[in-house]
């Protein structure tokens, strides 16, 4: 089967503090965004991507990908979640949809396939995520730099993307999620929140998102480094 995939790109990445949105930074004279669409698009089971951008964005249309058949362009929203759903509400094609981060472009084949898999395993769904390898300390809510305790990290997991979910199943508790004023920070949080199982998929920690100035060197070297 195929299936299309939401990949949020309407963000200004202020923790970058570059002079553009960090999905416009480039890596061996590509843009992330063409790195994170070019792997997405040479792999076998995805059809579509949906792309949420900034309504205004002035860079997009000057890339080569901008004209790809298979790149939908659609406007992005205020948070990460109205960009999503701004996707979800534009597409109608297949009964399951992946959303992923326009800032990891060093998402591994091999990982998606783990992740696609979901859907034919009669699930409600999943994340790629990574299990949590520091010690996890939580602070004290009103001295917020000293340590109130240390939390378990067994069973703690970051959560990645792609994350995979039955489309109507997800519209619906994005939907619910807003209204309801619930910080929804990734699909995962708006599907627990509803009452889904959210399976856990053991991903790569090289498929980082950018986020700070020193990833960019972190992510060209997972490129250098990837076959698969
Ligand atoms: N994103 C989006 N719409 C928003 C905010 C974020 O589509 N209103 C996208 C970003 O472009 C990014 C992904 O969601 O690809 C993950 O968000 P994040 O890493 O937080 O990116 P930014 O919001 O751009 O960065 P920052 O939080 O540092 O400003
Ligand atoms: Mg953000």
């Amino acid at each position: 089967p195929i299936f299309d995939v939401i990949v949020p790109a309407a963000g200004v990445g202020k923790r970058m503090r570059a002079d553009r949105p960090k999905q416009y930074l480039t890596i061996h004279g590509q843009t992330l965004l063409e790195h994170t669409l070019n792997n997405l698009l040479s792999h076998p089971q995805i059809g579509r991507v949906i792309l949420p951008l900034h309504p205004s964005d002035p860079y997009f249309d000057a890339l080569d990908i901008a004209h790809h058949p298979r790149v939908h362009r659609v406007a992005g929203g205020k948070e990460r979640a109205d960009s999503v759903l701004s996707g979800l509400q534009t597409d109608d094609s297949s009964p399951w949809i992946l959303v992923h981060d326009a800032a990891r472009p060093c998402l591994k084949h091999s990982d998606l396939n783990k992740l696609l898999a979901l859907a034919e395993q009669g699930t409600e769904g999943g994340i790629l995520a990574t299990p949590v390898r520091d010690t996890m300390k939580r602070a004290k809510t009103h001295m917020p730099n000293t340590v109130s305790h240390t939390e378990d990290r067994d069973g703690l997991w970051h959560a990645l993307t792609p994350q995979f979910f039955p489309k109507a199943q997800l519209l619906t508790a994005l939907l619910n999620g807003l209204s309801a004023g619930s910080n929804i920070t990734d699909e995962a949080s708006a599907m627990e929140q509803a009452g889904f199982t959210v399976n856990l998929i053991e991903g790569c920690s090289s498929n980082i998102k950018v986020t700070r100035p020193e990833d960019l060197a972190l992510a060209e070297f997972y490129l250098n480094q990837r076959t698969s």
